[in-house]
């Protein structure tokens, strides 16, 4: 059934793939957009934009009118260290004040996104939505921030408002304007920039598996509850060979895990000091995280939404169309993918 819904962080790569699967099923959408968004993610669809900051409050009431139900995407994605206030304001109040619009305005459910580093790792076996975040563990600011924006969403149900949460693992896909973190590997590999890469693991969702994760958990999630949606764990050596198939370039060399631990602590330290903006592929955080090899369980969105994954090879072929689509693949012909928009 069509429903009237408002949309936050629609300017980014989660967002602008639900943007796609609810304006393709009829739902009338309104998108929230900072006044210096980009405005890519939004090019070609037919919806409602409306100018606005989650950190304002009072920049939302236009937002939430008049819709039946909501999606909150819109984060501080931040994988260094550093801006905690900034994370705080967007991700914790930023979080509280989406979803006090939303109730003052009569609004349905509100599904939420979430990640991952909110979510507790076990010993021995794959996480799962059981797991509590150990604050006593070392965690990324933006991790933490997440874990405590779980925790607005919990505070509101318990006013009886209907939240439910997505736990995203790391996205792989299509419609990657920034681009992010990985959608950056993605179009270093294959412009044959990536220098070197360092072994581990992680669990990934394609962004058009998690938008329809978070379309399940509108129509089926159970009130209050937080639900995994990923596709598949894949070790980076895997993930190399993926890319290697898909661009016809080599991987590059492979550093030990170890040595660049210390290599990433010593390069952090002085490039968060002489040029603080300068992105860092190789930080300690990256390499620790890549080292846990988190897996995680998608048995309790298989059960009670129907969540089904698909398969990473064609999130991964979608991401690198879509760049090739837009130019950004030195060599690479546009309209060798012509099946995507840009
Ligand atoms: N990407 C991943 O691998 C991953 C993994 C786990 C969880 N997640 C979660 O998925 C969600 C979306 O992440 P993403 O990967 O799509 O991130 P992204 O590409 O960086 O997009 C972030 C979005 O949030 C918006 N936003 C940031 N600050 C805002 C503010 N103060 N007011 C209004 N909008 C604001 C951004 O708008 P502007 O364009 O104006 O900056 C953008 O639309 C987040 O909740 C994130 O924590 C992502």
């Amino acid at each position: 059934m069509s429903q009237r819904v408002f949309v936050t962080g629609g300017s980014g790569h989660v967002g602008a793939n639900l943007l796609r699967a609810l304006v393709g099923r009829g739902d009338r959408v309104r998108a929230l957009v900072r006044p210096n968004s980009g405005r890519e993610a939004f090019e070609g669809l037919e919806l409602e934009l409306v100018t606005g900051d989650v950190r304002d409050p009072g920049s939302l009431a236009e937002l939430v009118r008049g819709c039946d139900a909501g999606y909150h995407t819109a984060a501080l994605v931040q994988t260094v260290r550093g801006r905690e206030m900034e994370l705080y304001r967007t991700n914790v109040l930023g979080t509280r004040n989406v979803l006090a619009a939303a109730r003052a305005a009569g609004v349905g459910r509100v599904v939420v996104t979430s990640s991952l580093g909110a979510v507790g790792q076990p010993e021995s076996r794959p996480c799962s939505e059981e797991d509590a975040f150990n604050p006593f563990e070392d965690h990324l600011p933006y991790e933490e921030s997440k874990a405590w924006m779980e925790h607005e969403c919990l505070k509101a149900v318990v006013t009886g408002q209907d939240v439910v949460l997505v736990v995203s693992t790391a996205v792989l896909g299509p419609y990657d304007f920034k681009p992010s973190r990985m959608g950056r590997v993605v179009l270093d590999f294959a412009n044959g920039k990536l220098g070197a890469y360092i072994p581990g693991g992680f669990e990934f969702v394609g962004a058009g598996d998690l938008a329809r994760g978070h379309l399940l958990a509108m129509e089926r999630g159970q009130k209050g509850e937080r639900y995994i949606v990923s596709t598949r764990f894949l070790t980076v050596d895997e993930l190399m060979a993926l890319l290697e198939t898909l661009t016809g370039r080599k991987r590059p060399r492979r550093l030990p895990a170890g040595a660049m631990l210390v290599l990433a602590h010593v390069s952090s330290f002085v490039l968060n000091r002489v040029a603080p903006a300068r992105p860092q592929r190789f930080t300690p955080d990256a390499v620790r995280l890549l080292s846990l090899h988190r897996k995680a369980d998608i048995g309790k969105a298989r059960r009670e939404l129907g969540y089904e994954p698909g398969a990473i090879e064609d999130a991964l072929r979608a991401a690198y169309a879509s760049f090739v689509a837009r130019g950004l693949i030195e060599g690479a012909v546009p309209s060798a993918a012509p099946e995507l928009a840009r």
